[in-house]
């Protein structure tokens, strides 16, 4: 059977690009493949974060995961620290990674231009990746395209130490929606920017679990292009292309279908059906995940996820470590007094 792994970022509230670009594809890869699917929170902790905060955001993420349609008894749910071989791993992996592979990553030089204080993990944020990835010896990554560049990383350097130490790691390969399904949805505010659930500007983005009067005023004040067709042209009208892939993708309608029902009808009109279809869309998800919230569900879904998760982990660590001249910890032969 096929392996799939993807990670989530516990750093604030999932966004619907979070769903659409990624979680809603982890739903419908759950059935065809074991499927592993991972609260990063090392990753998070590359930028500040308030540690009560992340604790309660690293909980949240994986009940957005169930609600949203992963189902816990079908694939592997767990938290990235919880299995310490990723960190372990990492450090492998960056031993065998080039500085200026890092240092042409788009996402480090966008977010180390966006905070004062840029740490030495942001940097190395790509090879932990690529450890968490590698270790379950995976076979496809269902992402959204902003992933795309770490992924090709991750490729390369599993070959490069396949070649280096023999066979290591499965090289993985990508899973990207094109555009118009969900691979990049835009920020509502700013259609050349992807939306993005660390925005400053919570106007920016719909959370999963924004109420319907939240969703519905956001939508109101998104940005919209000049003119008033509602046409599907990135180019020249990036704003309500970014809400036509959004309204396709929440009721299953075609792009094709959309413009023509909404030929001659208005931004108005057409923001205030969106939000209907986009509360409709996250009514299930918002249900169930009130539901989850009761104690100890939650935990004990990520207590086993995290026990199947560290067998296959360790197996990868110790053929790595052996591989790469680590000498075995050797066991006492004479009793302890
Ligand atoms: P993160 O937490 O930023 O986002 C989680 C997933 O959502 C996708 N995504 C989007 N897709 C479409 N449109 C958007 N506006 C949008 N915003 C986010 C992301 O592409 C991602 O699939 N580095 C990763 C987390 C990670 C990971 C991994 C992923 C760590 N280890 C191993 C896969 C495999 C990240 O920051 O995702």
């Amino acid at each position: 059977m096929k392996r799939v792994f993807s990670g989530v970022q516990p750093s604030g509230v999932l966004t619907i690009g979070n769903y659409l670009g990624a979680i809603r594809n982890f739903t419908k890869l759950q059935h065809e493949a074991d499927c592993f699917f991972c609260v990063v929170d090392l990753h998070a902790l590359t930028v500040p974060q308030d540690p009560a905060k992340l604790r309660e955001n690293t909980l949240n993420t994986a009940r957005l995961f169930i609600a949203s349609g992963v189902d816990p008894s079908v694939a592997t749910i767990f938290v990235q620290s919880h299995v310490p071989e990723h960190a372990y791993l990492s450090w492998l992996i960056e031993c065998n990674t080039y500085f200026g592979e890092l240092r042409r990553m788009t996402q480090f030089k966008d977010k180390s231009a966006r905070h004062e204080v840029v740490t030495t993990g942001l940097f190395t944020y790509p090879a932990l990746m690529a450890a968490d990835i590698l270790l379950y010896q995976t076979d496809e990554v269902p992402v959204g395209e902003d992933q795309r560049q770490h992924l090709e990383l991750t490729r390369d350097v599993a070959i490069r130490m396949n070649n280096r130490f023999g066979q290591l790691f499965k090289v993985p390969e990508a899973y990207i929606p094109p555009k118009q399904a969900g691979g990049r949805i835009m920020s509502l505010q700013n259609p050349l920017e992807k939306m993005s659930k660390s925005s400053a500007d919570p106007r920016s983005f719909i959370a999963l679990l924004d109420p319907p009067d939240v969703i519905r005023k956001k939508i109101r004040s998104a940005v919209t292009d000049s003119g008033r067709e509602i046409r599907y042209d990135p180019e020249e009208k990036p704003a309500i292309s970014n809400l036509l892939v959004i309204y396709s993708l929440a009721t299953g309608e075609s792009i094709e279908s959309l413009e023509e029902r909404y030929a001659g009808a208005g931004y108005g009109k057409f923001k205030a059906d969106l939000a209907e279809a986009v509360v409709a869309m996250l009514e299930p998800i918002q249900r169930r995940f009130a539901e989850l919230s009761e104690p100890g569900v939650i935990e004990e879904i990520l207590a086993s996820g995290a026990e199947r998760a560290e067998k296959i982990a360790r197996e990868t660590v110790a053929r790595v470590q052996a591989a790469m001249g680590l000498a075995p910890r050797p066991q006492r032969v004479k009793a302890q007094s």
